[in-house]
Formats: structure tokens, C-alpha cells, sequence
């Protein structure tokens, strides 16, 4: 066993699919590596009692609030894994992915905290272990997730992701393409919108049923665009997949002003990422220069923070 265990995660970026995916239709998902999230935990000396110190809460583990329920039976598992659920622990997380933002923060700092502590035992972690793992916090904290984020946290690469079956890596040549992301200022509301979307499929099956499929066919058009760098069209799927999301209630005033300001300031599309009712707007661009002019409109506009991830760089 080590002194530390150390473990990393990054944010992650839903392209095409958020809710359509909670249905078994395709998504496609990016790692943000820019945008990451650290864990370290060691075991205590003297009898000290369990603390985590984060962003979210610095104090006592037995006083973790309701909120991290999930990362406490996940970790309660692993150590248990080792014989080791009653040893006391100090863990600290170090994040940079804002939360609730639909970026994926629980789901990453799960993957960091799995990975940190399978480290102390000085033990490899199969993708598999991870992703079990990882969904033991996502149940609690989420409800009835995919799997999408705890799958993209933990990969290199950009994905295609189907609920229940193996995620593959996808391959993109994208050279000149930039993805701006803007963060609207707005907290993301996962569990709402996702059950949001769960009573129109129980009130009005056919039509929300028929958006689901269309965002299902959408993401479906997307990997040959992604290798014969089809930017255009890309962005015009983009446009069509906020529609959808519009249409599934789980868009908001702010999420739509900004994908218009997007593509009035010359983005070849743009839509909300995650599980919308706030969070983060994706917007894709041609050009270095496009991708900066957007996120200084985005931002004029209400954006508190965004960030440029170049695509040719997968
Ligand atoms: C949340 O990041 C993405 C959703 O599709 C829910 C899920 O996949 O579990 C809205």
C-alpha cells in the first residue's frame, strides 16, 4: 500500500444525444482534458476521524451532507473491496469543472475519487471496475442515468455511446474545427429534466417518443461527418438537436438567446449540452478566430465563463 493515492478525471461535453440517450439512442461525448478534477486520499494516523476537504464541503465524513451520499457508498464500497471500510481516511478533491453545469462534475470526481483510492492500494482499476463503480454514486446522485458521463470522465477520446452496450471510441478529423463552450450562468437541474422527460413519455408517448428517435437519427448521421471534417453539416445537426431539446421542455430563455447569439456571431451551430434547464451551450466553430469572436459574444451576452477546445486535437 502507498502513502497517497492519487487520481484525475476531466469535465465532459454531451455533442449530440443528452435525454435521447436515457432511451438506448446513440450519444456522442467528448473528455474535456482541459477542465479537470484531482483526488488524493491517504489513511489516517492517531485515531483521527474520517474528514474530506473539497470545494463543495470541508469537514467530517460522518457529516457529509445529503448531496454526496453517492461518492460516500462508492467509497464505503471500494474500501470494503480492500477489508478496509473501517479505517479512518483523509481525502481531498481539487476540481475545476463547475458543478451542475452539465459538464459532468459528479460523474468525474467520482471516476478521480475510484481511481485515487484503488491507488493507494497501489492496484490498476479496469475501465469496467471504474464504470461499476462510478454508477453505484451516479444511481444516488442522478436518479436513473445513462451512464454517458461516468463513460465520457473516464475516457481519452471522443465517443459513441449506447445505454447497456459496449462505448466506442470515435475517430475525427476535424482539423479547423473549435467547440466553444459557454456556461450560462445557470444552475443544471439533471434529476428534474431527466424525469421531466420521463412523464411526457408516460403523458404524450408519440410525440415525445418521436423526438426521441429523431435525436436518435441525428446523432446517427454524425461519425462520417466527424472523419470527412463536414463542419457545415455538423453544425446544422447541432441546430437541429437544440430544436429537439427545445421541444422536450428542458431548453430555457437563456439557453436559446445564446445559441441564436452563437450562430449570429458566425457559429456553424450551436445547443445546450447535458441535461439542460440551465448549464452549459456548445457552439461550433470553422476557425480559431470565429471560436474566440463567439465566446466574447456569448459572454456579452451572459455567459459567465467559457472555454475553447480545439477538435483537431483528438
Ligand atoms: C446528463 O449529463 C445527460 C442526460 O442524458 C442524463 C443521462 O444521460 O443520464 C440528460
Amino acid at each position: 500500500m502507498k502513502k497517497y493515492g492519487n487520481g484525475k478525471s476531466s469535465a465532459k461535453i454531451i455533442w449530440f444525444g443528452e435525454h435521447s440517450v436515457v432511451y438506448e439512442q446513440p450519444a456522442i461525448a467528448l473528455p474535456l482534458s482541459a477542465v479537470s478534477v484531482s483526488a488524493q486520499i491517504s489513511f489516517n494516523e492517531n485515531n483521527e476521524p474520517s474528514r474530506i476537504y473539497s470545494r463543495y464541503y470541508d469537514g467530517l465524513w460522518r457529516q457529509l451532507p445529503r448531496e454526496l451520499a453517492g461518492i460516500k457508498q462508492m467509497v464505503i464500497k471500494i474500501l470494503s473491496r480492500f477489508d478496509k471500510a473501517d479505517q479512518a481516511f483523509t481525502l481531498t478533491i481539487e476540481s475545476e469543472i463547475p458543478s451542475e453545469r452539465g459538464m459532468g462534475s459528479s460523474a468525474a470526481t467520482a471516476v478521480a475519487i475510484a481511481r485515487a483510492t484503488f491507488n493507494l492500494f497501489d492496484k490498476n482499476i479496469s475501465r469496467n471496475q471504474l464504470l461499476q463503480y462510478v454508477d453505484i454514486e451516479e444511481q444516488i446522485t442522478h436518479g436513473n442515468p445513462s451512464g454517458l458521463d461516468a463513460a465520457t470522465a473516464s475516457s481519452k477520446w471522443p465517443i459513441w455511446y449506447v445505454k447497456g452496450a459496449e462505448n466506442m471510441q470515435l475517430d475525427m478529423n476535424l482539423a479547423g474545427a473549435f467547440l466553444v463552450i459557454a456556461d450560462s450562468g445557470i444552475k443544471g437541474k439533471t434529476s428534474e429534466a431527466v424525469a421531466n422527460v420521463s412523464d411526457q413519455m408516460t403523458t404524450d408517448y408519440d410525440k415525445t417518443n418521436s423526438i426521441i428517435m429523431k435525436m436518435g437519427q441525428i446523432a446517427s448521421a454524425v461519425p462520417p461527418l466527424l472523419l470527412n471534417n463536414d463542419i457545415d453539416e455538423l453544425g446544422n445537426l447541432m441546430n437541429a438537436n437544440h430544436n429537439c431539446l427545445r421541444q422536450l421542455h428542458v431548453s430555457n430563455q437563456q439557453l436559446d438567446k445564446l445559441q441564436r447569439v452563437a450562430v449570429l456571431a458566425g457559429a456553424k451551430g450551436a445547443k445546450l449540452t447535458g441535461s439542460g434547464l440551465g448549464g452549459c451551450l456548445i457552439a461550433l466553430s470553422d476557425s480559431a478566430q470565429n471560436a474566440s469572436l463567439v465566446a466574447k459574444q456569448l459572454e456579452k451576452h451572459g455567459a459567465t465563463k467559457t472555454w475553447i477546445q480545439p477538435l483537431g486535437q483528438f
